[in-house]
Order: structure tokens, then sequence, then C-alpha cells
């Protein structure tokens, strides 16, 4: 079997490592993502393994039989112009992203509810202003997606004694948590004293969370965004706040990363920015898992963690 493996310069040797490991039975070639120029004398392979590929990938890659993506997001692969429409595509499931991103959930939530936010700002104005701390056991807590990750997130906050609600697109069941799909948006939305966006990137998530949604939230609601930036129309989350309704937002994707230097969601202290750190590939999990998959699509199995194109995850 031969295997591209395209990922970035920075992450190369200990994907090559852990491959050769785990595959030892193929021929492994690695090619940079970061150059999207292509090259038709590459070597024709079977499967590629890849995280953000270039367009010229494809270009270059006429013979291969599936793709398996090291992340649990597709957006990028699916906008690539070159991908053959019929190419099966699988995605990373929880493989140990799902721990780091709830126990990120629940960071931002609990300081929320202890105030820490309003703290932070409080201080950076020399101002000494105790608040009673919001109350766990009445405080709404939303989780948007109920997939593999969404699941592990929802269940790590109502163990923390949070009510929790989760939304998916389709019907589905989770104990302790009261769980509302397709139609129920708006009613899973009004309310919530924090939303966690954990949600694939599709055409119809795309600026989900606008204004009109945004303002279902209670008066002072703290936003989550672990999913991909352009589930947030940015300007409404910036009214939002400016405007009080909102008290601020935990950000970890954004439309455009690195986040521009002009960007103003860094002159608003009620936004607490990290650089989509809350769910890292973890690369020992991650290449166990493609290699389980790997080897049994090789086999003419059932694999798990196809991508459904027309759905978009
Ligand atoms: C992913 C990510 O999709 O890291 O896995 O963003």
């Amino acid at each position: 079997m031969k295997i591209v493996l395209c990922t970035s310069g920075a992450t190369r040797a200990r994907y090559e490592s852990a491959f050769s490991r785990a595959l030892p039975e193929a021929k492994i070639r690695w090619r940079d993502a970061a150059d999207d120029s292509i090259h038709p004398a590459a070597e024709a392979a079977d499967v590629a393994i890849v995280w953000k590929p270039p367009a010229a990938l494809f270009a270059e890659q006429p013979s291969l039989r599936a793709v398996f993506n090291l992340g649990a997001g597709v957006d990028i692969l699916l906008g690539l112009p070159t991908l053959p429409a019929e190419l099966p595509l699988f995605r990373l499931e929880d493989a140990g992203m799902a721990q780091p991103m709830a126990r990120y959930a629940l960071a931002a939530v609990l300081r929320h509810e202890l105030r820490f936010d309003t703290y932070a700002s409080d201080q950076a104005q020399l101002r000494w202003s105790p608040a009673v701390p919001r109350n766990p056991a009445i405080m709404q807590v939303g989780v948007l997606g109920l997939g593999a990750i969404g699941r592990v997130v929802a269940a790590t906050l109502a163990a923390a004694g949070y009510a929790v609600r989760a939304y998916s697109r389709s019907p589905r069941e989770l104990a302790g948590v009261s769980c509302y799909s397709g139609e129920n948006l708006d009613e899973f939305l009004s309310g919530l004293d924090s939303l966690v966006c954990v949600l694939p990137l599709t055409p119809a998530t795309t600026g989900l969370l606008d204004r009109r949604r945004l303002s279902l939230l209670a008066h002072g609601a703290h936003l989550v965004n672990l999913g991909r930036g352009a589930h947030v129309v940015e300007t409404d989350l910036i009214e939002l706040i400016d405007s009080g309704h909102l008290s601020g937002a935990t950000l970890d994707v954004f439309r455009v990363e690195p986040l521009p230097l002009s960007h103003p969601f860094w002159q608003r202290p009620q936004i607490l920015i990290t650089p989509h750190v809350s769910g890292l590939t973890q690369v020992d999990d991650a290449v166990r898992q493609v290699a389980d998959k790997l080897r049994a699509f090789w086999r003419g199995e059932a694999v798990s963690g196809r991508v459904d194109r027309e759905r978009g995850y």
C-alpha cells in the first residue's frame, strides 16, 4: 500500500515516525501541505493521510482510493475544488480530542460562573467590586453539536452540576442532558447563560450564530466557540457584547487564523482569545485510529467516520 502523508513541515517528523511504526507494511511518502504547486511526477499513492492539504495534492494524485483526515473537521478538505466527488473521506472521531475540549469548555463556563471574566476587567481598572457568583445548579448551559466531541463536552458539564441542554441536527439522547434537535434550535438557545459551540462547519451551520440567534441567549450570557470561526457572525457578536446583551465570549477559533492584529476582537477585554488549542490533535491517538481505519478499509470492511458529503461532516 502506498501512502502520501500530507502535513505541515512542523509535524512531519512526529507523523512520519508514528505512521511508519503503526503501518510497517505501507510505503509512506511525506508531502508538504504548505506547497500548493502541482508536482506531476509525484509517485502515485493509493491512500492520502492529510491535514489541511493544498488543492494541488488531488491534482497530482489521480489514483487515490481514500483520504483520511488528521482532524475532526473536514470543512477545509471539502472546500478544495480538486477533491474528486466520489473519493471516500474519513475523519477522526474523538481520537483523544474530546476530553481536552470538554475541559476547555468547563474552564470557560466556570470562569463565567465565578465571574473571573468580570474581575479581570475590574483588575485592569483597579476596581474592587465583589459580586455573588452565579449558581451552577440554575445556570443553563447549552452545547451546540452532539457528535463524538459534543457528547463528552455535554456529559462533563452535566457532571459539574450545570443544567445542560444539547442540540443536534437529528434527535439524540444523553443521560442527564435535555436534548433538542431539528426545528427546536430557537427553543434550545432561549435563556441559555452559557453556550458552547462544537458544531462541524457546513453550509447549514455557517453564520448560524447571528444577531437574532445570539439575542435569544439570556441577558449577560457568555459564548464559548470551539467549532469554527465561521459559525459566528463576528460583527453581530461584537455589537451584542458592546450593547451588554452578552457579557463576553471565549473564542478558540476564528474566520481568519492567526487572528489578524487589526481585528476588533483583540480590543474587547470581554473576549478571551486562545489560538485554536482546545482540541489539538493527539498524534498517538490519531495515528492509531487512522491506522485501524485504513487497514479495515483495505480489507473491504465498513469503516466508521466516513464523511457524508451532502451533510458536510
Ligand atoms: C479539527 C481541528 O478539526 O483541530 O480536528 O480543528
